[in-house]
């Protein structure tokens, strides 16, 4: 999809299809008067040809409801698309993002290939946050799944252009929306990541194209196998790859600004599990083509990478994904087995883990990567995951877990959160709680008993982080969509990449 921002005016503009952006600012409550739909644009051809529907009530907009009329009077745009924010009250850049992920959604069926964006001009809404959140959403919404189909219709929005509102700041604009290409483009990244099946995406094909990628934008990227696992002595995560045939990644992307030689080092560390069949501990049928979503964080660290190299923050990031597969088979670990993790020094004995459960294989592959991440040098660390249905038994699909050892590093994720418009709800950690992974065997076990498994799972991968500052998050519930929404298909999310840069960026020097 081709960008565009554009400081005309929007009368003289051409195209197929013009949107623009309505509030409901009707704030009586419990009353039954007509929703009053206030048109976010103060170009007067616009809010001319709107404004005998805008008067009608018919249109009331909702989040994200449509209206569209065709041949506008005094407009040179052939349709007019007018897309709700839903109350003012409520209207936020998410909103803007939400919204034009629609305008896309609503084009691509109709084939149309191009439309222009009215960004809105209001005083509760910052231009460049406008902006920014409009080329998100154009970019998240131009997705679509079915990448296999053979009469697949390319319907992709060829051209998508933005227009400031008249007397915007245009350099805060321009670098909002340049931002936001950027940042869409690299969820969708992760989506194609995401989306691939597992006999297409093996663990060597992850480390491909996250090598490709990495050249592509000027990072360093180093792709190891079986052998590296074996040297760094990963008992932990080669447990879950030593019952497959395909052999394990150990992707490590690096991101070093120039001229920035002290100061933090940020470790991202992705659950790479291109497909959990759960192991000997296998997995119900049901559902289980699902399972090749499981490498939804190690794909969201790629994405964040990527966008990570093109908005250059002034702060070094190593990412880290531990791809492997979870088979079962002659070679497959079994429960009871004992395996030991990674040592942080060759001096130090690893952790030794009993295996309770071998479908808990995402926090053993996160904990030899968070400890590698902590050996290269990492101050401060996040890892995203797939890791636990509890999870999204205890916060559904709404909230992703987050869980922290440490409150500066989660404040800086909430505060990324506010600008991402993701939503993750934090989670306690705590001694009690660890109690129920204790081993009588060994250091630890792998799972924690029914009760509190998000929280468990995060205790043990707490274990690997030890003092260093810390954020977990179990994506499981919010990594695949199961039915579209209007700004967005169904299938991959992609989600984590805009909140895991932005707490990225909230680092920079
Ligand atoms: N990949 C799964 C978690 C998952 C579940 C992701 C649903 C997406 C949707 C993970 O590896 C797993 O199997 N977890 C087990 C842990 C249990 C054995 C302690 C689970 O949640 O059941
Ligand atoms: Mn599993
Ligand atoms: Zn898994």
């Amino acid at each position: 999809m081709r960008t565009e921002l554009s400081f005309a005016s929007l009368a003289g503009l051409e195209t197929e299809l013009l949107a623009v952006l309505a509030v409901d600012t009707q704030t009586d409550k419990g009353t039954d008067a007509k929703p009053i739909p206030e048109l976010l644009t103060s170009d007067q051809a616009a809010r001319q040809a709107a404004s005998a529907v805008i008067g009608s009530g018919e249109f009331k907009a909702g989040a994200n409801e449509t209206l569209l009329l065709h041949g506008p009077h005094g407009l040179n745009a052939k349709r007019l698309l007018i897309v709700g924010l839903g109350k003012q009250a409520k209207a936020t850049v998410h909103s803007v993002r939400s919204a034009a992920g629609t305008a896309v959604r609503f084009a691509k069926p109709r084939g149309i290939r191009e439309l222009v964006f009215a960004l809105p001009a209001s005083e509760f809404l910052a231009s460049s946050a406008s902006a920014r959140a409009a080329a998100e959403g154009a970019f998240v919404g131009d997705y679509d799944p079915d990448t296999y189909r053979s009469d697949r219709k390319d319907l992709s929005v060829h051209s998508f252009t933005a227009v400031a509102a008249a007397g915007a700041d245009q350099a805060a604009v321009k670098s909002g929306f340049a931002e936001g290409v950027v940042i869409g483009e690299s969820q969708n990244f992760t989506r194609v990541l995401v989306n691939e099946p597992g006999n297409v995406l093996t663990p060597t094909e992850f480390g491909r194209r996250a090598a490709a990628m990495s050249k592509e934008v000027g990072l360093r990227c180093e792709v190891h196998s079986t052998e590296k696992l074996h040297e760094l002595k990963m008992g932990a995560f080669w447990s879950v790859s030593q019952g497959s045939e395909e052999p394990p990644a150990l992707i490590v992307m690096r991101y070093e600004p120039e001229g920035i030689t002290d100061g933090p080092v940020l470790g991202l560390v992705g659950k790479g599990i291109t497909f959990d069949t759960g192991g000997i501990s296998i997995k119900p049928s049901d559902n289980m083509e699902k399972m090749k979503y499981d490498m939804a964080g190690g794909a969201a660290m790629v994405g964040a990478m990527r966008a990570i190299a093109l908005l250059k923050p002034r702060v070094r990031v190593i990412g880290i994904v531990c791809a492997s597969e979870n088979m079962p088979d002659g070679k497959a670990q079994k429960p009871g087995d004992v395996q030991t993790a990674m040592p942080i020094s060759p001096d130090k004995p690893g952790k030794t883990i009993e295996i309770i459960n071998t479908d808990a294989e995402g926090r053993l592959v996160l904990a030899d990567g968070i400890t590698y991440a902590r050996q290269l040098g990492a101050t401060h660390l996040i890892d995203a995951a797939t890791l636990t249905g509890a999870c999204v038994v205890a916060l559904g699909t709404v909230n992703g877990g987050a869980f922290s050892n440490d409150d500066d590093s989660f404040n800086k994720f909430n505060g990324a959160l506010a600008t991402s418009g993701e939503k993750f709800w934090r989670l306690p950690l705590g001694e009690e709680y660890f109690e129920q992974i204790r081993s009588d065997i060994g250091d630890i076990k792998n799972t924690g008993g029914r009760w509190g498994g998000a929280i468990t799972a995060a205790e043990f991968i707490k274990v690997f982080a030890e003092d260093t500052p810390w954020i977990h998050l179990d994506i499981a519930g919010l990594a695949w969509i199961e039915d579209s929404r209007p700004y967005i298909a169904k299938g991959p999310s992609g989600v984590g990449v805009r909140s895991i840069l932005e707490w990225v960026r909230s680092f920079s020097a």
